[in-house]
C-alpha cells in the first residue's frame, strides 16, 4: 500500500474504499479537538468502535517526529531540519481497540512516544507552520475518503475546516490534570511536575501563532468536567444520529 508522496500510512485508506453499493451513505468525517486530559483520545475511539469508524491520533504524528528530532539530535527550534526529517518520515498509525499503533520505519513507538521527553519535543515541533503544513497535509489525504474520526488541536479548523461533525471536548484544567495522573498512576512530586508540563504544553498549544488550539466557529463544545465518559460518548453518538438523519 503506498501513499505516493505522503508516507503517512493508516487502514484508513484500506477501509474507505469508495463504496460498490450507491445506496450506502458516505461516511462521515468527525473533528475531535481539545486540550490534553480532556477525554479525546477515549472517546473517539470509542466512538470509532461503534461506528465501524477508523480513529486517527493526529497528536501521534506530531510525537513521533519528536522522537526522531530526539534521536537525531535536531534542535526543535530548527523549522527546516525538522520539516527535511517530517518528509522522510514513514509513519504507519494502526487503530486498535483504546488507540492508535504507531509505528515509525517499521518499529513500533507506541509507547515511547507517551514519555515525557516526547511529550514535551511534540508540543515544540508543532508550533511551526511548515511542519504544520506537511502534518495537515498528510491528514487531509488519510481523512479523505471519510469513515474517520480524526482527534487533535486543529482538526475543525484547519485539517477539514468542512467536516461533517465537528466537537471540542474541553474539561476544566484541574480535572484534566487529574485525569492524567490517574492515567498514569503517577502521585506526589512526580505528579506535581508533570501537571506543570500538561499546564505548560497547553499554553504553548493554545498561544502559538500557527493554529492555536481553539474551537471551530461551528463546533459543538462539551465540557467534560461534571461528565463521566459514557455521557460524553452518549452525547457525541446522539450527535452523530442528527447527522446522519440528514443526509
Ligand atoms: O494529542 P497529543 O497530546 O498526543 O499531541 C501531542 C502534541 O502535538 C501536543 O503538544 C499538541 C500537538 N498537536 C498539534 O499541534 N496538532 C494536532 N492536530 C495534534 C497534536
Amino acid at each position: 500500500m503506498s501513499w505516493g508522496a505522503a508516507r503517512v500510512q493508516s487502514l484508513a485508506s484500506t477501509m474507505n474504499e469508495p463504496s460498490k453499493d450507491e445506496s450506502s451513505p458516505r461516511k462521515l468525517i468527525i473533528a475531535i479537538d481539545g486540550p490534553a486530559g480532556a477525554g479525546k483520545s477515549t472517546i473517539a475511539s470509542r466512538l470509532a468502535l461503534k461506528l465501524g469508524y477508523v480513529n486517527l491520533e493526529s497528536g501521534a504524528m506530531y510525537r513521533a517526529l519528536a522522537l526522531k528530532a530526539i534521536e537525531r539530535d535536531a534542535s526543535f527550534d530548527d523549522e527546516g531540519a525538522l520539516v527535511k526529517l517530517a518528509e522522510n518520515l514513514h509513519i504507519h498509525l494502526e487503530p486498535t481497540i483504546g488507540g492508535n499503533r504507531t509505528l515509525l520505519d517499521g518499529r513500533d513507538i507506541s509507547s515511547r512516544i507517551r514519555e515525557r521527553d516526547v511529550s514535551e519535543a511534540a508540543s515544540r515541533v508543532s508550533v511551526h507552520p511548515k511542519v504544520r503544513e506537511w502534518m495537515v497535509a498528510q491528514q487531509r489525504e488519510m481523512g479523505a475518503g471519510g469513515g474517520v474520526v480524526m482527534e487533535g488541536r486543529d482538526i475543525g479548523t484547519q485539517v477539514f475546516p468542512h467536516a461533517d461533525l465537528k466537537i471540542f471536548l474541553d474539561a476544566d484544567p484541574v480535572v484534566r490534570e487529574q485525569r492524567r495522573m490517574a492515567q498514569q498512576k503517577i502521585k506526589g512530586d512526580v505528579a506535581a511536575s508533570v501537571a506543570a508540563e500538561l499546564r505548560e504544553r497547553d499554553r504553548r498549544d493554545r498561544t502559538r501563532a500557527a493554529s492555536p488550539l481553539m474551537a471551530a466557529a461551528d463546533a459543538v463544545v462539551i465540557n467534560s468536567t461534571a461528565l463521566s465518559e459514557d455521557d460524553v460518548l452518549a452525547q457525541v453518538e446522539r450527535l452523530v444520529s442528527e447527522k446522519l438523519s440528514h443526509r
